[in-house]
């Protein structure tokens, strides 16, 4: 429980510090990211990678559930919804930074391990 929470502040950090992660040079070589809307394109990889093993926890799903495996970029209906919920968090993270709250939430502040949220 603890290692969830810890992992989704990880991603919450990353997508409200915005673009804490621009600071990585941008890489070109083959494997980068192609088709990056939320993320900054530049992203890293590594971080990315992390992150989305972050969502799987805190959905308590595999890559699958959102990827075509054989292709990444490629954009499925619940990659779709899982993007408008990284708009959604990261447009609430900025809320709550702007008016001078210190918490973030993250993927797993609602979904606590379940796909949909319970009530
Ligand atoms: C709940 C849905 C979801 C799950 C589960 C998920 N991802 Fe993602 N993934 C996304 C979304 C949404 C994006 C696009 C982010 C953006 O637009 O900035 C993405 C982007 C990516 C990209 C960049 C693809 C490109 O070329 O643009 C890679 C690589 C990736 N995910 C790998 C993984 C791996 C590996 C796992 C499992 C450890 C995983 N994802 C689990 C939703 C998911
Ligand atoms: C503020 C709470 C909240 C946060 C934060 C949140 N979600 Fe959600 N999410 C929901 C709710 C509520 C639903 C159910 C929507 C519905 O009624 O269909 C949902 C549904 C989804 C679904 C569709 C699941 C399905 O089986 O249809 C995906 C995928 C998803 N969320 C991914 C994410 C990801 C990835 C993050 C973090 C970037 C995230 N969510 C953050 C509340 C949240």
């Amino acid at each position: 429980m603890r290692n969830k929470i810890l992992l989704g502040t990880m991603l919450a950090g990353v997508l409200s510090a915005g673009y804490a992660l621009t600071f990585a040079a941008p890489s070109a070589d083959a494997g980068a990211p192609k088709n990056l809307q939320v993320y900054p394109k530049n992203t890293d990889k590594k971080a990315l990678k992390k992150d989305m093993k972050a969502i799987n926890k805190a959905l308590d799903v595999n890559c699958d559930f959102c990827h075509d495996m054989s292709a990444f970029e490629k954009d499925t209906d619940m990659k779709k919804q899982a993007r408008s919920m990284m708009k959604m968090m990261r447009s609430a993270n900025a809320t709550l930074k702007k008016n001078g709250f210190k918490g973030r939430v993250s993927c797993n502040t609602c979904h606590r391990g379940s796909k949909i949220p319970k009530k």
